[in-house]
């Protein structure tokens, strides 16, 4: 039986990190502590994380309870520090979500994705492997290594087809090609050690806290600001795209009853060419923050494709559906207006992350705590 209490979530700053911190405490049947590891990268930012920082961190100590929730400013790849993590906490479950994750910064700058996806992962598994061992010289059964990836690792679709778990890996760009390898080494873990592990593809995520270099929090800042729409290429590539809050649920779904070395596929059955993906968004950022549609359409620039840029991407997540049950429950429209509403009341954030300015806000109001 799985314990699933004391939880190592890596990047938990970032992106889906963050909001799966939330969502996870949100969850009354959770009654653990989260220990969240992330260098803060660009991409990471603890602003995400005040509240819950504020309702179950170091402040509970005040009131005599033992905080469910621990912070470490730190690198995956310090195998020293991610020992002393396992040791002080007694770690029983990791949830690794840290990565560099943008493609674009992969083709400029590849070394970083190397070291953080693949060193980085190899550093956890293996620090998993050994402190999880049983007397008996096997491996503890009440633990769980999820390792959380992407549905890029299986390469470009054509018009026809989706990809299955058991689709054979073709990963294409820098970034791809490091999660793959990270993928390879977690089933190898398993099926070499007997590590306890679960493994997850997603498709494209999209929804609050998402850094805006990403297509969809970028177009609709730069429809609140004015600025050109860049559309790369022909604009007709394709994703599949999925509310982060329905992929924190799959996660979780996955780690409490998932089987060990089985892999899931996550999607969310919702593709998209990229124009058509524009033209929606368009509309409904004219409707949320009444602005002229016709001006926005304006703003619509075709740029240079991205080199290698992948043309479709499209999951078959019958496997997650029928054995685990889990479902989509946000309609892409829903889950759009919710990430607009909330870009638009969080311009200081966007303003932190763009500028940097959150380095000094994390001065003031937490590290000299951590
Ligand atoms: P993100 O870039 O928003 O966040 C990554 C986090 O990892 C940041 O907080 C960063 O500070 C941290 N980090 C980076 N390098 C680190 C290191 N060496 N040590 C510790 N922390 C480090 O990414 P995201 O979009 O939240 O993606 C999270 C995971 O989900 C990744 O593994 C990614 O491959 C996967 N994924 C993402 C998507 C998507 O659409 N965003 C889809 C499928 C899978
Ligand atoms: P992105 O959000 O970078 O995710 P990924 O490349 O991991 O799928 O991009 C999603 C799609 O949008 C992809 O086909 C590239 C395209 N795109 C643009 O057309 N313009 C942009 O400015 C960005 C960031 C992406």
């Amino acid at each position: 039986m799985r314990s699933l209490s004391t939880i190592l979530v890596t990047g938990g700053a970032g992106f889906i990190g963050s909001n799966f911190i939330h969502w996870l405490f949100a969850q009354p049947e959770f009654t653990g502590r989260v220990i969240n590891l992330d260098a803060l990268t660009y991409a990471g930012n603890l602003e995400n994380l005040a509240d819950i920082e504020a309702r179950y961190g170091k402040g509970a100590e005040a009131s005599g309870a033992v905080p469910r929730y621990v912070f470490v400013q730190g690198d995956i790849c310090d195998r020293p520090l991610v020992e002393r993590l396992f040791a002080e906490y007694g770690v029983d479950t990791v949830v690794h979500f840290a990565a560099e994750s943008h493609v674009d910064r992969s083709i400029l700058g590849p070394e970083a994705f190397v070291r953080t996806n693949v060193l980085g992962t190899y550093t956890l598994l293996d620090v998993a492997r050994q402190a999880w061992r049983a007397p008996s010289g096997g491996m503890r059964e009440d633990v769980l290594f999820h390792h959380v990836s992407t549905d890029e690792v299986f390469g470009s679709l054509g018009e026809e087809g989706y990809f299955t778990e058991s689709t054979p890996y073709d990963p294409r760009s820098p970034y791809s090609a490091s999660k793959a390898a990270s993928d390879h080494l977690a089933k190898a873990y398993h099926h070499t050690y007997g590590l306890p592990l679960t493994l997850s593809n997603c498709s494209n995520n999209y929804g609050p806290y998402q850094f805006p270099e990403k297509l969809i929090p970028l177009m609709i800042l730069n429809m609140l600001e004015g600025k050109p729409l860049p559309v790369y290429g022909d604009g007709r590539n394709i994703r599949d795209w999925l509310y982060v809050e329905d992929h924190n649920e799959a996660v979780w779904t996955i780690m409490r009853n998932g089987q060990s070395g089985r892999t899931y596929n996550i999607g969310g059955e919702n593709e998209w060419e990229n124009i058509r993906l524009l033209e929606r968004l368009i509309e409904l950022v004219a409707e949320e923050a009444h602005l002229d549609i016709a001006r926005l359409r304006g703003l619509i620039t075709y740029v240079k494709d991205r080199p290698g840029h992948d043309r479709r991407y499209a999951i078959d997540c019958t496997r997650l559906k029928t054995e685990l049950g889990w479902r989509q429950r946000i309609s892409f429209d829903e889950g759009l207006r919710k990430t607009i509403r909330w870009y638009l009341d969080h311009r200081e954030w966007v303003e932190h992350v763009r500028s940097g300015a959150y380095r000094a806000w994390i001065e003031q109001n937490y590290a000299r705590r951590v």
